[in-house]
């Protein structure tokens, strides 16, 4: 426990973040750096440092405005960005309209990494997601199994959730995935769905996983359109926190991850979420599933939907 966790954005998920990684242990030192006055990064981390005594737990924090706090960090899990949040209308943007505001902030959280901890991990949020890492790779050229995007693993979480109620069984019970972009064409992964090592088919009907697959894809909205301001931030950290700890106790976890492909899947040169096995170095070895032609055309439908959203990244950087 000799670490250090560096967290970039105290918003919603940056706290839960925080908190999480005090309340499992998982550093001796946290670290929080947002902009915003008066300061933000520091009055999070002093409320929950203020609360280590009731719970037991010794920690070092370290807040500010400024990069500097991330210094050495092993592991920096980034969250800057503006989320998604219900218009004055009603309506929700998608998390691409988010590109343009999240790709400067992008610009200068990549400056951060690369001057106060460039040896990190780094495990990103902020969205829209797939874009993000992409603009992450190409500003700061770390080594591929050292840059991780979250989504696969809150995607999955969702999808396995919706099949335990449905099911009337165990959310432990129940082993899915979602590939492809964060967007609204992910993939759920229905041939990769098992409950208690039985397919899925056997416990939920036809529609009724047509119906929750359709869910699962949109369910990130759902939550927007539901909170009214803001969009999810417990159930996004928490799958951070389980990405983080696979890291930290080199668990060798294989779970669905944003990673650049070179190669697999038929994919070159983008970010995409497909399984990887999660150990101390990052990405230690990307899985190939077998899908069916539905899944592999529903994930071709998922991977323009990314590569239009990095050319824009690609079209915006070269204006900027
Ligand atoms: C979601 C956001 C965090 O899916 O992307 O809820």
């Amino acid at each position: 426990m000799l670490n250090k966790i560096g967290l970039i954005g105290g918003g919603n998920i940056g706290g839960v973040l925080a908190q999480e990684i005090v309340t499992r242990r998982l550093a001796r030192t946290v670290a929080l750096v947002d902009v915003k006055p008066p300061d933000l990064a520091k009055g999070k981390l002093l409320d929950i440092a203020e609360g280590t005594p009731v719970i037991g737990t010794d920690c070092e924090f370290v807040g500010g405005k400024e990069f500097d706090v991330l210094q050495d960090a092993d592991i920096v899990i980034n969250t800057a960005g503006v989320p998604r949040s219900v218009r004055p209308d009603g309506t929700y943007p998608t998390r691409e309209e988010l590109l343009g505001i999240n790709l400067k902030i992008t610009d200068s959280v990549s400056d951060g990494i690369r001057t106060y901890c460039p040896n990190a991990i780094v495990i990103s949020i902020a969205n829209p997601l797939d874009a993000i890492v992409y603009t992450l790779h190409k500003n700061l050229g770390i080594p591929k199994n050292r840059l991780i995007g979250m989504a696969g693993v809150l995607d999955s979480a969702r999808y396995r959730y919706f099949i335990a109620e449905a099911a009337g069984v165990s959310v432990d019970n129940v082993e899915a995935m979602v590939l492809g972009g964060h967007g609204d064409e992910m993939v759920p992964v229905r041939s990769c769905c098992r409950v208690a090592g039985m397919p899925v088919e056997k416990f939920v009907s036809e529609d009724e996983l047509a119906a929750i697959e359709t869910r699962t894809r949109k369910a990130g909205g759902e939550v927007v359109g539901l909170m009214g301001t803001g969009s999810a931030f417990v159930s996004p950290a928490w799958s951070a926190i389980e990405m983080a700890e696979a890291i930290l106790f080199d668990r060798k976890k294989i779970l669905p991850c944003c990673v650049l492909l070179e190669g697999e899947y038929g994919i070159d040169n983008l970010f995409v979420g497909v399984p990887v096995v999660l150990g101390r170095d990052g990405i230690e070895r990307i899985i190939e599933v077998d899908l069916d032609d539905d899944e592999k055309a529903a994930l071709a439908k998922s991977v323009e939907s990314v590569s239009k959203t990095c050319s824009e990244v690609d079209a915006m950087k070269a204006k900027s």
